[in-house]
């Protein structure tokens, strides 16, 4: 009795982050790279409204976050409160009209004094900024990295975790520190997801150089991602940031970063106005069968096969032994492949499994179109058009 008792009082005391969260990997939408500082609660109601009303929250997404400038000042007692003027209703009425529409809410904060927008941000003020989203019914918090000066990402990070944690509501707990201390190899046990590098921005294959500081297109951003997959799972993800899907790149350079965000397992956080997309947008953001490759409850990060001419081979392995594949051309060249299936050995040594590609005939399918592709007993022979994917799911053979 008194052994069950310790050993529960022991777990009580490592219990960290909520667990059960995010067992496939997040999926909603955020405010910043489409609206920057930005926002307000018209915005977000409309936002919410969208998310119902295009079938995107049918397809999985679910979160409604609102990113950074949504701070006023703090009260008397240190209580942070939203900007009056962008949220004249509150938090909590903003929050209640995202739960009524089936969708969940997210707000962002900053381990530092003040966040990357100039706001307040929670540090000194960890446990009463908890209480405050469990009060307003807060599901997800991106917490950031700005005015950390003398800090350490891996204590300021848990502190908000545990913080989170004696409020008591169950919060999805995003890191973004931009991968700057490895957070793959400490935050686990802290949160849910950690930011892999610093900022995307609307280009796929360029960097902007900010002084200071740089931002990756979504190449660079890929690969950023090289020897992280063995750290990604059920319940904490890589994150190498939120989607550009939408906001200015052509459609097969947006049908690539969201595909390539599928097969890494990546936290699906559309970065784009949902209230006014076009056509073809909404069908890539709603493309059920990319999103099962993401939300595979296998929950493997996708391993590079191959590189040649430019062109990478991606695979992905499924739970139930189907297999996702991915040719992405970054020539902006169309280029033609040849694959020959049974000659190439994929074997995944994070999840152990083998795709036995000389033995076992899978049937194809093409994610893109929706239609089937022959099997892998003959070779791949494809066009493959600049900056753009062919997307497969792998099924065995009976
Ligand atoms: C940092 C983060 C971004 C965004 C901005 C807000 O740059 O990495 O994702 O949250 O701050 O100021």
């Amino acid at each position: 009795m008194l052994v069950a008792l310790l050993a529960l009082l022991a777990g009580a005391a490592r219990a960290q982050k909520f667990e059960g969260l995010a067992d496939t990997p997040p999926m909603g939408w955020n405010s910043w790279n489409r609206f920057a500082c930005d926002v307000n609660e018209q915005l977000v109601r409309e936002v919410a409204d969208a998310m119902v009303a295009s079938g995107l929250r049918d397809a999985g997404y679910r979160y409604v976050n609102i990113d950074d400038c949504w701070q006023g000042e703090r009260d008397a007692r240190g209580f942070i409160q939203p900007d009056a003027a962008r949220f004249p209703g509150g938090m909590k009425a903003l929050a209640d009209y995202v739960h009524a529409r089936g969708l969940k809410f997210g707000l962002y904060s900053d381990a530092g004094w003040k966040t990357c927008g100039g706001r307040p941000g929670s540090r000194g003020h960890e446990f009463q900024d908890a209480l405050s989203y469990a009060e307003w019914g807060v599901d997800y918090l991106k917490y950031d990295w700005c005015f950390t000066d003398g800090l350490k990402a891996e204590g300021a990070y848990l502190t908000m975790s545990q913080a989170l944690r004696q409020a008591g509501r169950p919060v999805l707990f995003s890191l973004c520190e931009w991968g700057n201390s490895k957070p793959w190899e400490w935050a686990q046990k802290v949160g849910h997801a950690w930011r892999t590098t610093g900022d995307i921005f609307n280009c796929f294959d360029c960097i902007k150089d900010h002084g200071d500081w740089k931002a990756f297109g979504v190449l660079q951003i890929l690969d950023l991602q090289q020897g992280l997959r063995a750290h990604a799972g059920p319940g904490h993800w890589n994150d190498p940031d939120m989607l550009e899907v939408g906001n200015g790149m052509p459609a097969h350079q947006d049908r690539a970063h969201f595909s390539i965000w599928a097969l890494l397992a990546a936290p699906l956080i559309a970065g784009n106005d949902l209230r006014n997309m076009s056509k073809q947008t909404l069908s890539i953001l709603a493309n059920r069968e990319l999103i099962a490759v993401n939300q595979d409850t296998l929950g493997v990060q996708g391993l590079r096969h191959a590189v040649r001419d430019g062109v990478e081979f991606w695979f992905k392995p499924l739970a139930g032994g189907d297999w996702a594949f991915m040719a992405l051309n970054r020539n902006p060249q169309p280029r033609r492949l040849s694959f020959n299936w049974v000659a190439e050995d994929v074997r995944d040594d994070v999840s152990r499994r083998d795709a036995a590609l000389a033995t076992t005939r899978y049937a194809l399918r093409d994610l893109w179109t929706g239609g089937a592709a022959g099997d892998t007993g003959r070779a791949l022979q494809a066009e493959l058009p600049g900056h753009d994917v062919l997307v497969l799911r792998l099924t065995p053979r009976p």
